[in-house]
């Protein structure tokens, strides 16, 4: 049939033109009724190891997007052994269950930071943010010289992770959520889920491991540092056999 045709013909164009959207729209939301099927389940001794992000690893996590870092790194590890052999096993649907939005991202500039947690000790990443060529010399990252040095906004993270809430993670507001995340999660981090206290684990986390070196305030750079440090953390592999994640595929 020529285009022409169908394009002159409004009963034809009506009728391919819902058969297209309706095919579409198949493929789009057929899945969804597989979606608890295809994240995968991530329990060590009975508790879930995936966790939404604490106050100050929510706050680093803004001013990376804040700071457009997605628009040189990815955070999605492919299953391809190329990228298994650099960095690391291949990312898993359930650790950017609690991500809104993800940072998968599709540009690579710079190397995928999926699991770079850990990698380097928080020193480094204080030094690379905020001149990378000292660190790496042929680097083309920018400078973020501005991070170490700028107070912390933290005024609005318990209403952050109340709109988070909104969306399906499961940060805790009354006495029953926070008594049901103590059995998903384990008592230590069911308390870092707790919106009531989102302000005081945010300035305790930031004392206590001083990302940035410096004791005197609560920078960006300290909450960007924390952020960076738990990325792809939230799963041990050692803990589950080979081959353990691919039946969810
Ligand atoms: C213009 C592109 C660009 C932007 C924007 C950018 N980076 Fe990078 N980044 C790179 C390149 C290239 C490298 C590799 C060389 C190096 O280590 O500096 C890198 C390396 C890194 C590494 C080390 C990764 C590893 O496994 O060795 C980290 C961590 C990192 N960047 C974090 C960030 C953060 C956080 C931001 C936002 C504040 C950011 N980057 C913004 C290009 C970029």
């Amino acid at each position: 049939m020529k285009h022409e045709t169908i394009e002159t013909n409004a009963g034809w164009l009506i009728v391919l033109t819902l058969l297209v959207i309706s095919v579409a729209g198949l493929v789009e939301i057929v899945p969804l009724y597989f979606i608890d099927d295809t994240v995968e389940k991530v329990e060590v001794d009975g508790k879930e190891t995936v966790r939404p992000y604490t106050p100050l690893e929510l706050a680093g996590r803004d001013i990376y997007q804040r700071e457009g870092c997605y628009l040189c790194h990815s955070q999605m590890i492919r299953p391809f052994r190329d990228e298994k052999l650099r960095y690391g096993h291949y990312s898993l649907a359930a650790e950017s269950k609690y991500d809104h939005p993800f940072q998968w991202g599709s540009k690579r500039t710079g190397p995928d930071l999926a699991r770079v947690g850990g990698k380097y000790s928080n020193e480094w990443h204080v030094q690379h943010l905020t001149a990378p060529r000292s660190v790496v010399k042929e680097s083309i990252m920018p400078n973020y010289p501005w991070l170490v040095k700028t107070d912390l906004e933290y005024i609005d993270i318990a209403d952050k992770m109340r709109a988070l809430k909104k969306v399906g993670v499961p940060y805790s507001a009354t006495r029953q959520e926070f008594d049901n995340n103590v059995k998903r999660f384990g008592k230590e981090i069911a308390q870092e889920l707790d919106i009531n206290a989102a302000e005081d684990n945010l300035i305790a986390q930031a004392e206590s491991k001083n990302y940035d070196g410096e004791r005197d305030n609560i920078s960006e750079m300290d909450a960007l540092v924390a952020y960076l440090q738990v990325l792809g953390t939230m799963v041990d592999f050692s803990k589950f056999e080979d081959g353990h994640f691919t039946k969810f595929r």
